[in-house]
């Protein structure tokens, strides 16, 4: 039976939670492949630190650099988060015509140009449905069910981390740092939580749908930003006595007065009559409107071990596939609706 080895760049909360779930479901996959999924190597800063799992500690390294370059390893996973080593070792497996998948929204937003532009040249793959909305596979949606599609908007609650924290703020009365304490030992948060309650990681996630969705780049800068930080629960409790719920709300948009794309990330008051408005804890959702479908709503995990670990593995069974059928070393645009054709709104387009 042929073996599809995987590295696992980073064996924190997804590292681990991929292992996991291939290792209980390996039987089952290999059911469905015809080929067994391996990982053989796992690179981590601290090889002494205690894992929540048994494995072969042989498979250690400390420098992820070596993972993507391996000719042993066909499928690199980037799990550790950041956007330089991160980058180097997407590059570098890129390069090497591998497929890559990734959780790292940040790097995507960050370095997404570049990096699906080596991944064409090496004939490589950049795989990344974990890298919005968790465990919802709202990548696959718009890139394959909704191909036929051309995007009027699309609206979502993208960071879990924040949605947590204001459910419980709205339905206990929490306080705002034990919250936030709370979902950093849960797995939710990023290593920097600013990202998380300053609105920055649902702002990168908004970036990467939006250039599924319109096939631009719109550069962060351009985007208005504004986190959970100044909520209080005065606020929360004028929206429960109106009928709504205060959402971090990412829009993506084409605005009406100039037809540019725009992109805000703003708490914003969501009646609980809309779908959107009764997402509450760690749950993300995402309404995404397509001008043949109409509007679909995506509603599930946004962040955690398990709902992250699902996405993930979901890119590499789909890697195994292209090396098992013979599709490996072709790229594919994740983006192909051709964005040029769209023009980005200027920062003071979006505040009025
Ligand atoms: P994490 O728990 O902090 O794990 C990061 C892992 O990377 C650790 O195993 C760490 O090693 C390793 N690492 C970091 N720097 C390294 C270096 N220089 N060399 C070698 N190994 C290094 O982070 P995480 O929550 O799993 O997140 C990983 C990625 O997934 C991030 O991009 C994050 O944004 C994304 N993501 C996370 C979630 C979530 O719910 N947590 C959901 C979706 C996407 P040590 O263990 O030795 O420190
Ligand atoms: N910190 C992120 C969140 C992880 O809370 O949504 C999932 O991308």
């Amino acid at each position: 039976e042929r073996v599809i080895t995987v590295g696992l760049c980073g064996f924190g909360v997804v590292g681990q939670g991929v292992f996991n779930h291939l290792q209980k479901r390996e039987n089952d996959l290999s059911d469905q492949l015809g080929a067994r999924v391996k990982v053989t190597r796992i690179a981590v800063r601290d090889t002494s630190k205690k894992r929540d799992f048994d494995f072969d500690a042989a498979m250690l390294t400390t420098d992820p650099l070596s993972i993507a370059t391996d000719p042993a390893v066909d499928v690199v996973c980037e799990l550790m988060g950041g956007t330089t080593l991160a980058k180097e070792v997407t590059l570098a497996a890129l390069k090497a015509g591998k497929i890559v998948v990734s959780a790292n929204k940040a790097l995507i937003c960050d370095h997404g140009e570049a990096l699906f532009a080596a991944a064409k040249e090496g004939n490589g793959q950049l795989l990344f449905e974990a890298s919005v909305a968790g465990g919802i596979p709202v990548i696959k949606a718009i890139k394959e069910s909704l191909v036929v599609n051309r995007f009027n908007s699309i609206y979502g609650i993208l960071n879990g981390t924040s949605n947590y924290i204001l459910t419980r703020m709205t339905n206990e009365g929490a306080g705002y740092q034990e919250i936030l304490a709370e979902a950093k030992a849960l797995g939710y948060a990023e290593a920097d939580e600013s990202f998380d309650v300053d609105g920055i990681d649902a702002a990168h996630k908004a970036v990467v749908l939006a250039y599924l969705a319109y096939g631009r780049w719109v550069p962060y800068n351009d985007l208005l930003v504004q986190g959970i930080a100044e909520v209080t629960q005065a606020d929360i409790a004028f929206a429960k006595e109106n009928g709504y719920a205060i959402k971090l709300l990412a829009v993506i948009d084409v605005a009406h007065a100039s037809g540019k794309l725009y992109i805000s990330i703003l708490p914003t008051l969501v009646s609980k009559k809309y779908v959107l408005g009764s997402v509450d804890g760690v749950f993300n959702a995402v309404s995404v409107h397509g001008d043949v479908v109409g509007e679909t709503v995506y509603i599930g995990p946004g962040a955690g071990r398990d709902a992250t670990a699902s996405a993930v593995i979901s890119d590499i069974v789909d890697a195994a596939k292209l090396i098992v059928n013979g599709g490996a070393g072709r790229f594919i645009d994740p983006a192909p609706r051709g964005g040029a054709k769209i023009e980005l709104a200027e920062p003071e387009e979006i505040e009025s």
